[in-house]
Protein backbone atom coordinates (compact mmCIF):
# COMPACT_ATOMS: atom_id res chain seq x y z
CA UNK A 1 0.00 0.00 0.00
CA UNK A 2 1.25 3.43 -0.82
CA UNK A 3 2.33 5.69 2.56
CA UNK A 4 -0.17 7.59 4.08
CA UNK A 5 0.01 11.14 2.28
CA UNK A 6 0.88 14.17 5.22
CA UNK A 7 0.08 17.78 4.67
CA UNK A 8 1.31 20.13 6.83
CA UNK A 9 -0.05 23.56 6.95
CA UNK A 10 1.37 26.14 9.15
CA UNK A 11 0.79 29.80 9.22
CA UNK A 12 -0.48 32.67 11.44
CA UNK A 13 -4.08 33.11 12.20
CA UNK A 14 -6.57 35.19 9.63
CA UNK A 15 -4.42 33.74 6.90
CA UNK A 16 -7.32 31.37 5.94
CA UNK A 17 -5.87 28.03 7.43
CA UNK A 18 -8.80 25.89 9.03
CA UNK A 19 -11.07 27.01 5.49
CA UNK A 20 -8.11 25.89 3.74
CA UNK A 21 -6.92 23.05 5.29
CA UNK A 22 -10.84 21.56 5.38
CA UNK A 23 -11.18 21.76 2.02
CA UNK A 24 -8.33 20.38 0.97
CA UNK A 25 -8.36 17.28 3.06
CA UNK A 26 -12.18 16.95 1.65
CA UNK A 27 -10.92 17.26 -1.96
CA UNK A 28 -8.37 14.78 -1.77
CA UNK A 29 -10.52 12.36 0.59
CA UNK A 30 -7.81 12.70 3.91
CA UNK A 31 -8.34 13.20 7.40
CA UNK A 32 -7.87 16.48 8.65
CA UNK A 33 -6.65 17.48 12.69
CA UNK A 34 -6.99 21.30 13.54
CA UNK A 35 -4.10 21.52 15.80
CA UNK A 36 -5.12 24.93 17.26
CA UNK A 37 -8.53 23.58 18.46
CA UNK A 38 -6.77 21.16 20.76
CA UNK A 39 -4.53 23.68 22.54
CA UNK A 40 -8.29 25.90 22.70
CA UNK A 41 -9.88 22.65 24.18
CA UNK A 42 -7.25 22.42 26.81
CA UNK A 43 -7.35 25.79 27.72
CA UNK A 44 -11.06 26.08 28.05
CA UNK A 45 -10.56 23.25 30.48
CA UNK A 46 -7.81 24.85 32.26
CA UNK A 47 -10.61 28.40 32.65
CA UNK A 48 -13.29 26.00 33.45
CA UNK A 49 -11.08 24.17 36.59
CA UNK A 50 -10.54 27.42 37.45
CA UNK A 51 -6.50 27.09 36.81
CA UNK A 52 -4.65 30.07 36.53
CA UNK A 53 -3.55 30.47 33.03
CA UNK A 54 -0.95 33.03 33.55
CA UNK A 55 1.03 30.25 36.01
CA UNK A 56 2.93 28.48 34.14
CA UNK A 57 3.67 25.92 36.95
CA UNK A 58 0.04 25.49 37.45
CA UNK A 59 -0.63 24.70 33.59
CA UNK A 60 2.50 22.62 33.37
CA UNK A 61 0.97 20.88 36.68
CA UNK A 62 -2.62 20.21 35.40
CA UNK A 63 -1.55 19.53 31.50
CA UNK A 64 -1.59 16.07 31.75
CA UNK A 65 -5.13 15.44 33.23
CA UNK A 66 -7.86 16.73 30.59
CA UNK A 67 -8.43 14.36 27.74
CA UNK A 68 -8.88 15.79 24.14
CA UNK A 69 -10.39 13.59 21.95
CA UNK A 70 -10.25 15.34 17.99
CA UNK A 71 -12.71 14.17 15.45
CA UNK A 72 -10.91 14.10 11.70
CA UNK A 73 -13.87 14.43 9.32
CA UNK A 74 -13.13 17.20 7.46
CA UNK A 75 -16.65 18.01 6.91
CA UNK A 76 -17.88 18.18 10.46
CA UNK A 77 -14.64 18.68 12.84
CA UNK A 78 -15.62 17.91 16.56
CA UNK A 79 -13.37 17.92 19.78
CA UNK A 80 -14.72 17.67 22.96
CA UNK A 81 -11.96 17.31 26.74
CA UNK A 82 -13.16 14.83 29.39
CA UNK A 83 -16.43 13.55 27.15
CA UNK A 84 -17.50 17.38 26.68
CA UNK A 85 -18.29 19.03 23.44
CA UNK A 86 -16.55 22.16 23.13
CA UNK A 87 -16.63 22.87 19.69
CA UNK A 88 -18.53 25.98 20.09
CA UNK A 89 -17.17 27.17 23.42
CA UNK A 90 -13.70 27.42 22.15
CA UNK A 91 -14.01 30.34 20.04
CA UNK A 92 -15.11 32.35 22.86
CA UNK A 93 -12.94 35.67 23.21
CA UNK A 94 -12.24 34.09 26.71
CA UNK A 95 -10.37 31.55 25.06
CA UNK A 96 -8.50 33.47 22.15
CA UNK A 97 -7.14 35.83 24.66
CA UNK A 98 -5.41 32.91 26.81
CA UNK A 99 -4.73 30.28 24.49
CA UNK A 100 -1.11 31.87 23.86
CA UNK A 101 0.03 31.37 27.17
CA UNK A 102 -1.17 28.05 27.70
CA UNK A 103 0.02 27.20 24.36
CA UNK A 104 3.21 28.35 25.57
CA UNK A 105 3.80 25.64 28.08
CA UNK A 106 6.35 22.66 27.32
CA UNK A 107 4.12 20.27 29.28
CA UNK A 108 1.17 21.41 27.15
CA UNK A 109 2.77 20.99 24.23
CA UNK A 110 4.12 17.69 24.36
CA UNK A 111 0.91 16.47 25.61
CA UNK A 112 -0.97 17.69 22.26
CA UNK A 113 2.56 16.28 19.86
CA UNK A 114 1.55 13.15 21.51
CA UNK A 115 -1.93 13.41 20.41
CA UNK A 116 -0.97 15.18 16.70
CA UNK A 117 1.31 11.80 16.03
CA UNK A 118 -0.90 9.57 16.62
CA UNK A 119 -3.84 11.22 14.48
CA UNK A 120 -1.31 11.45 11.92
CA UNK A 121 -0.30 7.52 12.22
CA UNK A 122 -3.53 6.32 12.34
CA UNK A 123 -5.09 8.12 9.11
CA UNK A 124 -5.26 5.42 6.67
CA UNK A 125 -5.25 7.31 3.53
CA UNK A 126 -3.67 10.30 5.03
CA UNK A 127 -4.28 13.83 6.73
CA UNK A 128 -4.27 17.51 6.63
CA UNK A 129 -2.98 19.03 9.68
CA UNK A 130 -3.26 22.59 10.00
CA UNK A 131 -1.33 24.91 13.24
CA UNK A 132 2.02 26.94 13.77
CA UNK A 133 4.54 24.03 14.61
CA UNK A 134 3.65 21.02 12.39
CA UNK A 135 6.35 21.26 9.55
CA UNK A 136 9.17 21.99 11.57
CA UNK A 137 8.29 19.75 15.04
CA UNK A 138 5.53 17.60 14.77
CA UNK A 139 5.44 15.88 11.32
CA UNK A 140 8.96 16.94 10.22
CA UNK A 141 8.35 14.60 7.61
CA UNK A 142 5.48 15.39 6.09
CA UNK A 143 4.68 14.63 2.42
CA UNK A 144 4.21 18.02 1.32
CA UNK A 145 4.42 21.53 4.00
CA UNK A 146 2.40 24.50 3.10
CA UNK A 147 3.16 27.85 5.29
CA UNK A 148 0.58 30.33 4.69
CA UNK A 149 0.80 33.89 5.00
CA UNK A 150 -1.58 37.45 4.42
CA UNK A 151 -1.05 40.77 5.27
CA UNK A 152 -2.03 41.94 8.84
CA UNK A 153 -4.59 44.29 7.24
CA UNK A 154 -6.04 41.59 5.31
CA UNK A 155 -5.81 38.81 8.27
CA UNK A 156 -7.63 41.67 10.64
CA UNK A 157 -10.40 42.08 8.50
CA UNK A 158 -11.08 38.27 7.67
CA UNK A 159 -11.51 37.69 12.03
CA UNK A 160 -13.47 40.87 11.98
CA UNK A 161 -15.78 39.04 9.50
CA UNK A 162 -15.73 35.74 11.48
CA UNK A 163 -16.94 37.89 14.17
CA UNK A 164 -19.54 39.54 12.72
CA UNK A 165 -18.37 43.38 13.32
CA UNK A 166 -18.81 42.34 16.92
CA UNK A 167 -15.07 43.38 17.33
CA UNK A 168 -13.54 46.42 15.23
CA UNK A 169 -11.04 45.25 12.65
CA UNK A 170 -8.69 47.58 14.45
CA UNK A 171 -8.97 46.28 17.75
CA UNK A 172 -8.79 42.57 16.09
CA UNK A 173 -5.76 43.28 14.50
CA UNK A 174 -4.11 44.68 18.02
CA UNK A 175 -5.13 41.27 19.21
CA UNK A 176 -4.15 39.17 16.15
CA UNK A 177 -0.84 41.17 16.08
CA UNK A 178 -0.30 40.73 20.18
CA UNK A 179 -1.12 36.90 19.74
CA UNK A 180 1.50 35.95 17.03
CA UNK A 181 4.35 37.93 18.67
CA UNK A 182 3.41 35.57 21.14
CA UNK A 183 3.04 32.64 19.14
CA UNK A 184 6.57 33.43 17.40
CA UNK A 185 8.53 34.41 20.62
CA UNK A 186 8.03 31.58 22.80
CA UNK A 187 10.69 29.23 23.48
CA UNK A 188 9.13 25.84 22.28
CA UNK A 189 8.33 25.01 18.76
CA UNK A 190 7.29 28.97 17.90
CA UNK A 191 5.39 29.96 14.78
CA UNK A 192 7.66 29.29 12.00
CA UNK A 193 8.26 28.30 8.70
CA UNK A 194 9.86 24.78 7.90
CA UNK A 195 12.56 25.56 5.39
CA UNK A 196 11.19 23.09 3.14
CA UNK A 197 7.93 24.63 3.40
CA UNK A 198 6.01 26.71 0.09
CA UNK A 199 4.64 29.73 1.34
CA UNK A 200 1.52 30.95 0.08
CA UNK A 201 0.32 34.60 0.63
CA UNK A 202 -3.63 34.75 0.40
CA UNK A 203 -3.86 38.09 0.79
CA UNK A 204 -4.77 38.54 -2.94
CA UNK A 205 -6.30 35.35 -3.27
CA UNK A 206 -9.80 33.55 -3.13
CA UNK A 207 -10.38 30.83 -1.17
CA UNK A 208 -10.92 28.42 -4.07
CA UNK A 209 -7.77 29.54 -5.43
CA UNK A 210 -5.73 29.00 -2.12
CA UNK A 211 -6.94 25.45 -2.02
CA UNK A 212 -6.33 25.06 -5.75
CA UNK A 213 -2.80 26.04 -5.07
CA UNK A 214 -2.37 23.68 -2.06
CA UNK A 215 -3.68 20.84 -4.11
CA UNK A 216 -1.42 21.41 -7.17
CA UNK A 217 1.40 21.56 -4.30
CA UNK A 218 0.35 18.77 -3.13
CA UNK A 219 -0.13 16.59 -6.47
CA UNK A 220 3.22 17.67 -7.38
CA UNK A 221 5.08 16.06 -4.55
CA UNK A 222 3.11 12.98 -4.65
CA UNK A 223 4.50 12.12 -8.54
CA UNK A 224 7.83 12.91 -7.28
CA UNK A 225 7.59 10.97 -4.33
O1 LIG B 1 -5.26 28.33 14.93
P1 LIG B 1 -5.89 28.88 16.22
O2 LIG B 1 -6.03 30.36 16.24
O3 LIG B 1 -7.16 28.20 16.56
O4 LIG B 1 -4.81 28.50 17.34
C1 LIG B 1 -5.03 28.85 18.68
C2 LIG B 1 -3.70 29.06 19.39
O5 LIG B 1 -3.03 27.82 19.56
C3 LIG B 1 -2.73 30.01 18.71
O6 LIG B 1 -2.65 31.23 19.43
C4 LIG B 1 -1.39 29.33 18.76
C5 LIG B 1 -1.65 27.98 19.35
N1 LIG B 1 -1.18 26.91 18.50
C6 LIG B 1 0.08 26.44 18.71
O7 LIG B 1 0.79 26.96 19.57
N2 LIG B 1 0.55 25.39 17.99
C7 LIG B 1 -0.21 24.81 17.04
N3 LIG B 1 0.26 23.77 16.36
C8 LIG B 1 -1.52 25.30 16.80
C9 LIG B 1 -1.97 26.37 17.53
Amino acid sequence: MDNPVIVAIDGPSGTGKSSTSKAVAAKLGLSYLDTGAQYRAITWWMLNNGIDVNDPAAVADTAGKAVVVSGTDPLDPQISVDGVDVTMPIRSQEVTAAVSAVSAVPEVRSRMVEYQRAAAASAAAGIVVEGRDIGTTVLPDATAKIFLTASAAVRAARRSTELNGTVSVAATQEALTRRDAADSGRKTSPLAMAADAVEVDTSELTLDQVVDRVVALVEQKLATV
